[in-house]
């Protein structure tokens, strides 16, 4: 089985931004923490970042014929983006969307996300948990 794991814009700053918000942890950091993880050790895991909605949206499309899963933490895309939405439609990958902090208990544009609802869950203020409770849901699923 193969998921690919996907984070939007600022994400790659993981580490230095905002370190009380979104902690202290780098995103190469995470990333090695997941692939390390008990949870992984039978999935083959794919990683990318990018600050572009277009890249984005092109790496999912790449993926279409190979991956059926999808954990994405899109950041800001999150709250805006109907071609990212389009985009898991239209491929009809399994999404699980992730957040590091409590979208829900800070500025109320965050709380809006105009992909929860395409969604197979929406996991939130977990931190790094937050990704593996995502694959964990993917293989409950199966
Ligand atoms: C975020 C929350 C978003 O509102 C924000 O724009 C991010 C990160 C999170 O992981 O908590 O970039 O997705």
């Amino acid at each position: 089985m193969k998921i690919i794991i996907v984070n939007g814009p600022n994400l790659n700053l993981l580490g230095e931004r905002e370190p009380e918000v979104y902690g202290s942890e780098t995103l190469n950091e995470i990333n090695e923490w997941i692939k390390n993880h008990d949870i992984c050790r039978d999935i083959e895991l794919e990683f990318f970042q990018s600050n572009s909605e277009g890249a984005i949206i092109d790496f999912i499309h790449s993926k279409r014929k190979e991956v059926q899963y999808l954990v994405i933490n899109p950041g800001a895309l999150t709250h805006y983006s109907y071609a990212l939405r389009d985009a898991i439609v239209g491929t009809e990958m399994k999404a699980v969307e992730v957040h590091l902090s409590d979208i829900h208990d800070r500025e109320n544009f965050r709380k809006i996300s105009v992909i929860k609802s395409i969604c197979l869950t929406q996991i939130f203020g977990e931190g790094k948990q937050g990704y593996i409770k995502a694959i964990q849901h993917i293989l409950e699923q199966e």
